[in-house]
């Protein structure tokens, strides 16, 4: 491995969080992260408007990520950033202000796989945090994805199952509209669970074949449910909210866990480990330490900041693409469906 110290700028811009990262090797630096508020009063992310946002944002969140650093940009070694998957007027932002940097700079361009960088995110340097080691089953769970992953180097991932139609996070998002809550629902729902019932209010689970999961059928039973029961009584969301959201989240958990638990089975990889978004729900996070000890797994977790999405993922996977030497050419161009 070299000797010598690789800093590396990091910059993810694909869906409504424009993001800022600085690293040495495989320690972080600086992890700024600007949320759009924008986007909470239509009850979802308006492409146009995060687009807008992340050109407001990305001078000064880099600005921030330089000072917490203490580094000036003229001991940057390589530009790191999001191609894809996202939203395309999203990743322009994110592509266009990299590729002008790494140019003026004239440092390497290095570009990333951002479902991929959620998994790398686990090899961030951290004390207390165990990295896992090859082959890992990765299990990335957010707004916009649903997978399944087998993991057998840095960058040699195959998709083992995926959703046919709704991410998991779009689950928690969508039931929490239904319930009147404002976006982004998930964190809520995982906050209201804590006091309820899980098995107050008894949810089927969609009937998927092998590793792909389904999650369009789950926000409609949710949709009739509390139809049928408002109907009945006005005040049954305020009266049962705890129960309600309990009940959801236990259901959510339990279709990712069949379905990770199958994939254990099939592959005989006992490693496993969660990225995304959805991964700083509680119900997911105990059930997998729950795992480690009735299945003996060994399960990765990650830090609470790595989950949502981040630059300091981005700024890893292009560390180790740079040990690599894969750099990228200034025809690179935004992909808004990039493929594991
Ligand atoms: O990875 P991420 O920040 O963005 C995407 O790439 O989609 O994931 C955002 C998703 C949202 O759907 C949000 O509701 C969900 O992650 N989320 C949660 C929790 N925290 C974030 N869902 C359930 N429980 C949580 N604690
Ligand atoms: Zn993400």
């Amino acid at each position: 491995m070299l000797d010598q110290k690789i800093n590396i700028l990091a910059i993810e811009s694909s869906c409504d969080d424009t993001a800022a990262a600085v690293l040495t090797n495989d320690k972080i630096l600086s992890n700024i992260v600007a949320t759009q508020e924008v986007h909470q009063q239509y009850g979802g992310v308006v492409p146009e408007l995060a687009s807008r946002a992340h050109q407001q944002n990305i001078v000064p969140v880099i600005h921030q990520a330089l000072s917490k650093a203490n580094m000036d940009k003229s001991q940057l070694h390589a530009i790191a950033f999001t191609r894809g998957p996202g939203l395309m007027g999203s990743l322009l932002v994110g592509t266009s202000f990299a590729k002008s940097l790494s140019l003026g700079l004239g440092i390497p361009l290095i570009e990333i796989n951002h479902m991929q960088a959620h998994i790398l995110a686990h090899f961030i340097d951290e004390k207390e945090f165990d990295k896992p080691t090859f082959p890992f089953l990765a299990m990335t769970i957010s707004g916009g994805h649903t997978q399944i992953v087998k993991v057998t180097s840095y960058f040699t991932m195959e998709v083992i199952g995926q959703t046919i139609d709704d991410a998991v996070g779009e689950a928690f998002d969508k039931s929490a509209k239904i319930l009147g809550l404002p976006y982004p629902g998930g964190p809520l729902i995982d906050k209201y669970s804590k006091e309820g019932n899980p098995k107050a209010f008894p949810f089927t689970r969609p009937k998927v074949g092998g590793l792909d999961f389904s999650f369009s059928g789950f926000k409609t039973a949710v949709l009739y449910f509390i139809q049928k029961q408002l109907k009945e009584d006005p005040q049954f969301i305020e009266k049962n909210l705890e129960d309600i959201c309990a009940s959801i989240q236990y259901t959510i958990v339990d279709i990712l866990m069949h379905k990770l638990k199958k994939a254990v089975k099939e592959t005989g990889i006992r490693q496993v480990a969660i990225g995304g978004g959805v991964s700083a729900n509680s119900g997911i996070r105990n059930a997998l330490q729950d795992a480690e000890k009735k299945y003996g797994w060994k399960c990765f977790i990650p830090k609470f900041e790595y989950t949502t999405d981040n630059a300091a993922m981005i700024g890893i996977a292009g560390y180790y693409k740079f040990l690599e030497k894969d750099f990228a050419d200034f025809s690179a161009t935004a992909n808004s469906r990039y493929k594991i």
